[in-house]
């Protein structure tokens, strides 16, 4: 079972800390041109319900859990835009391919919630984003984000437990693979201890993979309020287009 399958159930809750992201995915579809805006990993539909909801809009939303799905769909229902909502299940890195293929050409493509890092290595991330540039329409965006690796951090918070809520996460670092492990567990009874794994990338690495699949970075942002990226930022968050 993938992990994402155990965990969905309690997604939202493990995930309720970041609302932030949400206004700025949103504001980047109302501008976005015609076209099919796409959502890469989108979970229980957390954004994509969202950017449906306020804009309109169709999105194809893509995600290799069926469990998360099988939320998301409950939650386009609930908020009166199931017809907006055209979730495909399969991995994001076949994107334009299969039963991943779009219509048209996408004026959007979003990536939120640093699901990019469970992508390995650079070789992964990089067939991702070749996918990408291959489905963009000229002048299309792409935007994603991720966390910034803190050694101080992730070493101080390896083999440490914390409490989100009803949910516990459990934190390991393995730096010689560029690895963090959370574990979430939800301590009722029968509910199984689910790990996810991410493989963290700096800054210049997304920089690297975007150009290096023929996407120009149009701006990298310290948070969703487009606050500029710098020293104190703790997040990175990417707006690549293709060439016009
Ligand atoms: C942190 S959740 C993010 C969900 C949603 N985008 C959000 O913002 O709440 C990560 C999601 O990525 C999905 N995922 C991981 N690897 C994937 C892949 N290679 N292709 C498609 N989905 C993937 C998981 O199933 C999970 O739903």
């Amino acid at each position: 079972m993938d992990a994402y399958d155990g965990l969905a159930p309690n997604y939202d809750a493990w995930a309720g800390y970041m609302e932030d992201d949400i206004p700025f995915y949103v504001s980047l579809a109302h501008e976005a041109a015609p076209g099919p805006v796409v959502e890469l990993a989108v979970g229980t539909g957390r954004v994509t319900v969202a950017i449906a909801a306020e804009t309109g809009r169709t999105v194809v939303g893509v995600d290799m859990s069926a469990g998360m799905l099988e939320v998301a769909r409950a939650k386009a229902r609930a908020a009166g835009v199931e017809a907006l909502v055209d979730l495909r299940l399969g991995d994001m890195r076949a994107l334009g391919t299969g039963s991943l293929a779009l219509d048209a050409p996408a004026s959007l493509i979003v990536c939120p919630f640093r699901s990019l890092l469970h992508l390995r290595g650079w070789e992964e991330k990089a067939e991702l984003f070749r996918a990408v540039a291959a489905t963009l329409a000229p002048g299309g965006r792409f935007a994603w984000n991720a966390f910034v690796f803190d050694p101080h951090a992730a070493a101080s918070a390896d083999g440490y437990a914390s409490r989100h809520g009803d949910l516990w996460e459990y934190v390991e670092h393995a730096p010689a693979d560029n690895r963090i492990d959370l574990t979430v567990y939800a301590g009722a009874p029968g509910v199984e201890p689910r790990t996810v794994q991410l493989w963290w990338a700096t800054r210049s690495e997304f920089e690297g993979l975007a150009r290096g699949a023929g996407l120009e970075i149009e701006a990298v942002y310290g948070w969703f309020d487009r606050s500029p990226y710098d020293d104190r930022s703790t997040e990175m968050v990417f707006i690549a287009s293709k060439p016009a």
